[in-house]
């Protein structure tokens, strides 16, 4: 057991993360999230704030059933209602955490809840009171807490401890502080507040300006002991700190921040994987994460790395669950060792239909290119795996692109097991890709993305094509891997319309209904 104080890790992707404009996740992805984050060693997990939305309040509860290690947390706002959602949400956990906040700052207490600070106090002691008859495990924040005056804060921090909370929360909300400030702000609780060691104290921080990783640290170096964060730094605008950066941080520079989290960081690619799968892709110099970020192009750096990797590499690709690019497989590759190679990859809840259909990908692909590697295939798995799920399947595509003719498609789709036909001409051949869709599907969705990357290098490299579409609101990200850019993009916007058509909530007769209307054409 080791001497040092331990860093709590609370994750907020499935809340916070989820809040960020093409973020949302199904039931089943937040399932296939949390096994993750609880194998990872996350501390608690905020699953959701019940509340909101029936989806939300579901999926707090399933997730709350399936946690082995990991705390399951609810978020509520200081109101009884709010409270109760949370505590039914949670309660078949055997242990849980209520997170209630509320707005701390002049503007915030002034604009936006229209309260003085005598009634804010009044509400805290009232919702962490209530919380705290629920549970022994009460957290609160002090929304817009950076932005807070001091001598209140202090005042709130105290009588939210003295009402029961045992955890207290400082968020910077909107991304406004500094290192130095936020320093300042924890010092001062830690020294000013006579029952603060009755509590642990917690960062939460957002990255308008860039700093929220910086700002976090800064408030473990001074006493804070949990760091709130996101898998891939997902969350409100732009994000929320990234939990392997605050990570991998604590572990690299041990000697600067003698802490420990309880992180199992080989496992923290393999958490960015299943949350960007169901959000969007993490951009390929993003720290811990990225494609590129143990990837050394320059000569002189490529030349150093081989006499000795310390010279350019201050944490091993390994440390962080990132396996050396190898030449796995070819065509002859049976069966047998293509199961392997998934669990290998980490890939260990997969059915049987989805090893086989991404063996049958895995052979078709083998034989079009000469190096199959690690990334080409968890390229295939993951499309296989959202292809189970599909009710709306790419049976044959035939394009026609180049100069002169207008660009032409001809595609086949299976819909609700309905196999339909058509051709249509675009304004480029993913254009004319799209309108076959509608053509074979009316649906009416804005096309918010549409991105094409490498998966790995060359030109018979598998392209990865990423969607993003909306809908009354609501948005879906579609990922597809192919070498066929085409295939690729056609099978990315059915996975974001899938998902759209799951997330519609629909009941049977809706379903029903919309096969009809899919009759009809
Ligand atoms: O950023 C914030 O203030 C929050 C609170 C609800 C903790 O997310
Ligand atoms: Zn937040």
């Amino acid at each position: 057991m080791s001497d040092k104080d331990k860093v709590f890790i609370f994750d907020t992707t499935m809340r916070d993360g989820e809040q960020s404009p093409g973020a949302s996740m199904s039931l089943e992805e937040k399932i296939q999230i949390s096994r993750v984050f609880d194998e990872l060693g996350i501390d608690i997990i905020e699953a959701g704030f019940p509340i909101a939305s029936p989806g939300d309040f579901e999926s707090v509860k399933a997730i709350s059933k399936i946690l082995k290690n990991s705390i399951p947390a609810g978020l509520s706002r200081a109101s009884k209602k709010d409270i109760d959602a949370c505590h039914e949400a949670l309660k078949s956990a055997p242990r849980f955490r209520i997170h209630t906040f509320i707005s701390t700052s002049a503007l915030h207490m002034k604009h936006k809840l229209n309260k003085t600070p005598e009634q804010v106090l009044d509400a805290i002691k009232e919702s962490v009171t209530y919380a705290r008859n629920l549970t022994d495990d009460v957290e609160w924040s002090c929304e817009d807490g950076t932005r807070t005056d001091m001598d209140f804060m202090c005042k709130i921090v105290e009588l939210a401890i003295n009402s029961g909370a045992k955890t207290i929360n400082i968020p910077d909300t909107v991304g406004y502080t500094t290192p130095s400030e936020f320093t300042k702000i924890i010092k001062t609780l830690k020294n000013k507040v006579p029952n603060i060691d009755k509590a642990i104290l917690s960062v939460h921080c957002h990255n308008d300006l860039g700093l929220a990783v910086a700002n976090s640290l800064a408030g473990v170096s001074a006493g804070a002991r949990q760091v709130e964060c996101t898998i891939n730094g997902i969350g409100e605008r732009a994000g929320n700190a990234a939990l392997e950066e605050i990570v991998m941080a604590i572990r690299t520079r041990n000697d600067l921040m003698p802490f420990t989290t309880g992180i199992k960081t080989e496992l923290l690619s393999k958490a960015s994987k299943v949350v960007s799968n169901a959000t969007f892709p993490v951009q390929f110099n993003k720290a811990i994460v990225g494609k590129n970020a143990f990837a050394h192009e320059a000569g002189i750096h490529q030349d150093g790395m081989l006499k000795n990797r310390e010279t350019y590499e201050i944490m091993t690709p390994e440390s962080v669950g990132v396996k050396k690019t190898s030449l796995v497989m070819g065509k002859h590759s049976g069966r047998h060792a293509f199961k392997e190679k998934l669990s290998d990859l980490g890939y260990v809840d997969v059915t049987d239909d989805v090893i086989q259909t991404a063996f049958g990908k895995f052979k078709i692909l083998a034989d079009k290119k000469k190096h199959v590697y690690d990334d080409d295939i968890a390229a295939l798995v993951d499309d296989s795996m959202v292809l189970e799920k599909n009710v709306i399947n790419l049976k044959s595509l035939k394009v026609f692109a180049g100069t002169g003719e207008p660009q032409k498609a001809e595609m086949t789709l299976d819909v609700y097991g309905e196999v339909k036909k058509t051709s249509e001409t675009g304004d480029g051949p993913v254009d004319a890709i799209f309108k076959c869709i509608k053509v074979l599907y009316p649906h009416d969705v804005k096309l918010l993305l549409y991105q094409v990357h490498a998966v790995t290098e060359g030109t018979d490299a598998q392209a990865t094509v990423s969607v993003r579409i909306e809908e009354n609101g609501k948005t879906t990200v579609g990922q597809a891997a192919d070498t066929d850019t085409l295939v690729a993009s056609a099978n990315a916007y059915l996975s974001a319309l899938n998902k759209m058509i799951i997330k519609r909530d629909k009941t049977a007769p809706e379903i029903e209904q919309d096969k009809e209307k899919v009759r009809g054409i």
